[in-house]
């Protein structure tokens, strides 16, 4: 019997578990006996440009890779087929919506399904390549934490972790010299990983997107530290915090590209700090793409393990256009339409920033 083609590809930003998801969704397909696993590589420019990048997975190529940070079909945030970059007469960079001419290559390769793994922009694609009449379904992924649509997505945790583990390696050194230390994570417009690494490393404040910073709140935050004694302070900051009525610390995204680059904020506040009055060393510390990279935690590995699993049952069983994600601690699947309707953030409300001020952390607001 002539077996069905799966394709596979990963887009965005790298994420661990990504393999974890490969391998989960490759064991799944196998003990069908029906199925073949394909992989594009770079998201779906291997399907998509010439020469074709496609790889057959099997045993060899997903044995073990739960334990690896990265993709093994590697990824790119570059070729958005949504928002295809070309440039018009006068040499300017205008979009163009590509997906048409996507769907038609998928076609052409003969795959009967496709699982796409990736974040909001990655499922904003799956969508129009769905309405364009391909069988897709969605498996989420980001270390922001951000999709509305599930509770958790799989690199957090690890992101996470990796900040903490950072963040206690700063205490020691703030300690030992008075200083105020500054760690900026990622996170985007969200500040999720700001928060829980600000708990779980027991920082004295915390700053996010959501809730925009008052200077004069953090300098007097900073002195009754000094004053009381405890001449350290340690401070965790998300790349899209900003000061009430300022804006984000940004730089231009590499050309063709739609986003603005976040980071640098650590700097910005330190800067703010100083002219504030606050006479203490301060340091700053930029976490970056290590916060993305390693091996993932073992829950992050469950997590994504478990979503190969279910993005493939999810084909099984015809349920196109939808998008795998773990709500209520269930595995259950969502409309992609409802998956990349918004972001989430934090509610200044929440039991989470509550909880976070209880243990004496400050936002700044
Ligand atoms: O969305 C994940 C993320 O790591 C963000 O937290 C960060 O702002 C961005 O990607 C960095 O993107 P890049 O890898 O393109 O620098």
């Amino acid at each position: 019997m002539k077996k069905k083609k799966l394709l596979i590809a990963t887009g965005g930003g790298d994420c661990p578990g990504l393999n974890a998801v490969i391998r989960g969704i490759y064991k799944r397909a196998k003990k069908t006996k029906e199925w073949e696993v394909y992989g594009s590589m770079e998201a779906f420019n291997g399907v998509w440009f010439e020469p074709f990048r496609i790889v057959k997975l099997n045993r060899t190529k997903v044995a073990g890779i739960h334990v690896r940070g990265g993709t093994i079909l590697k990824t790119t945030n570059k070729a958005d087929p949504l928002h295809f970059p070309v440039k018009d007469e006068c040499g300017n960079i205008v979009f163009e919506d590509r997906t048409k001419e996507l769907a038609d290559k998928i076609r052409f390769h003969g795959f009967d399904a496709v699982i796409s793994i990736g974040g909001d922009g990655s499922q904003k694609i799956s969508k129009a390549l769905f309405d364009h009449g391909i069988p897709i379904v969605g498996v989420p992924k980001t270390i922001d934490n951000d999709l509305e649509a599930t509770d958790l997505t799989f690199g957090f945790q690890t992101a996470v972790q990796i900040a903490t583990d950072s963040f206690d390696k700063l205490v020691t050194t703030a300690e030992s010299h008075h200083r105020v230390m500054i760690m900026e994570v990622m996170g985007r417009d969200a500040g999720w990983i700001a928060v829980h690494t600000a708990i779980a490393g027991g920082a004295e404040i915390c700053l996010i997107p959501e809730i925009p910073y008052q200077i004069e709140k953090l300098v007097k935050k900073i002195e009754s530290r000094y004053e009381k004694g405890r001449g350290f302070v340690n401070i965790v900051i998300a790349e899209g915090a900003k000061p009430l009525g300022g804006t984000v610390t940004a730089s231009k995204g590499e050309e063709g590209s739609r986003h603005i680059k976040l980071g640098g904020v650590a700097f910005e506040l330190s800067q703010q700090l100083k002219q504030a009055g606050i006479k203490a060393e301060i340091r700053e510390t930029v976490l970056g793409h290590v916060q993305r990279g390693g091996i993932p935690t073992a829950f992050d590995r469950v997590l994504a393990s478990l979503l190969g699993v279910k993005s493939f049952e999810m084909i099984l069983h015809g349920e196109f256009g939808k998008m795998a994600a773990f709500k209520n601690n269930e595995f259950v699947s969502v409309p992609l339409e409802e998956a990349t309707k918004g972001n989430k953030s934090i509610k200044p409300d929440s039991f989470l920033v509550k909880g976070a001020k209880g243990l004496g952390i400050s936002f700044g607001d």
